[in-house]
């Protein structure tokens, strides 16, 4: 199979419309068998509830091409599942858990000339999603929906790859105590488009937000979950019910204690503490992990011993080896990789 002619190592994170698409659709209780499709264009009513009142959310994963050249996902089951408990507290139909995994592997297949090759820096980015589609305009949860899974082939999450990142503490909130921050919601990123846009145009790259009802402890940022490093080399990370349960730090923090022998915490961690670690990192299926340099507290910086030109060695650890699973070069833990070819 021969790949697309695509400037793989210069991509950035953006759309680039692929082959084929898996759709399936709900009505009268029921989801229809679903099937592959090449229109990428999508017709709805013009009071959809997912355009009215936001009744959609998302996943995202991705696919890569390993060192011996096949093509792996890593752990949709948990994708699956976090798909599950988004729509249920959307008010949506639950998509099956197998069908998701088959719906993925179907699309990656489908569009496997898209699959960066090994090396090149680039991934095939999957974007899962459901939304609520026929009309409602008293706020109530729609009655049909579709889900869809696309794909596009990405590059880095954050421009300049792996430098070290300058984010600032945010005076807005992502999210509300006991609302939706725990779930991938459509309305949590909409949320963060005013802060995003005003971080990017004063010089930042993300914003740090805290935790709404008290503003004291470090949540996560738009796109990411945070991992710290202490002088001593414990690996922490802030718990909290209202940011997203990372699959990537889930799968960081078994890692670093079960693979790499780490102390690792997950705890709530305040914002006063920040100031005492040795490294700090974004992690996620987008940024990876990326490496924090700087934070900005209304014009306070906290610089990492790290710095400004390179991850920290603890970071680079956890990122070699994260990769590494991802990309076949290291053994991955049992069901953590799911084969498509
Ligand atoms: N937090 C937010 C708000 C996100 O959008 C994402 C991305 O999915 C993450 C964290 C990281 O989650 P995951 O590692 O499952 O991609
Ligand atoms: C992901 O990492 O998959 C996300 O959904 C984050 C988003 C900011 C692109």
């Amino acid at each position: 199979m021969e790949k697309k002619n695509i400037d793989w190592a210069n991509l950035d994170f953006g759309y680039i419309k692929t082959d084929k698409r898996y759709v399936s659709n709900f009505k009268d209780g029921a989801w229809d068998d679903g099937c592959l499709i090449e229109d990428d264009q999508i017709t709805i009513s013009e009071c959809a509830c997912v355009l009215q009142y936001a009744q959609t959310c998302f996943e995202g994963l991705k696919a890569y091409t390993t060192e011996d050249g096949r093509i792996v996902v890593f752990r949709p089951d948990l994708n699956a599942q976090r798909l599950e408990d988004s729509a249920k507290r959307l008010e949506m139909p639950v998509f099956p858990q197998e069908r998701f995994i088959d719906a993925v592997v179907k699309t990656v297949e489908a569009n496997e000339a898209y699959v960066p090759p090994y090396g090149s820096g680039a991934t095939l980015y999957i974007r899962p999603y459901m939304f609520g589609s026929n009309a409602v305009i008293g706020v109530k949860p729609a009655d049909e929906y579709q889900f869809r899974v696309f794909t596009t082939p990405v590059g880095p999450y954050f421009k300049g790859g792996v430098k070290p990142l300058t984010i600032r503490i945010s005076d807005y909130d992502r999210a509300a105590p006991h609302g939706t921050g725990h779930i991938k919601a459509g309305l949590n990123y909409a949320m963060s488009l005013y802060p995003i846009v005003d971080a990017h145009e004063k010089g930042f790259d993300e914003n740090m937000y805290l935790d709404p009802a008290t503003r004291t402890k470090v949540e996560e940022t738009g796109g990411a979950n945070f991992l710290f490093v202490t002088k001593d080399g414990t690996i922490v990370t802030p718990k909290s019910n209202s940011i997203l349960p990372s699959i990537t730090r889930r799968s960081l923090m078994y890692v670093a204690k079960e693979v790499l022998g780490y102390k690792t915490e997950e705890r709530e961690v305040y914002f006063d503490e920040v100031k005492d670690f040795a490294e700090c990192g974004l992690c996620g299926t987008a940024a990876v992990i990326s490496p924090v340099g700087k934070i900005n507290d209304h014009g306070k910086e906290i610089c990492f011993p790290s710095g400004m030109n390179e991850m920290g060695p603890v970071t680079k650890k956890l990122y070699d080896t994260l990769t590494g699973i991802q990309m076949g070069r290291l053994e991955a833990p049992e069901g953590w990789i799911k084969v498509i070819k």
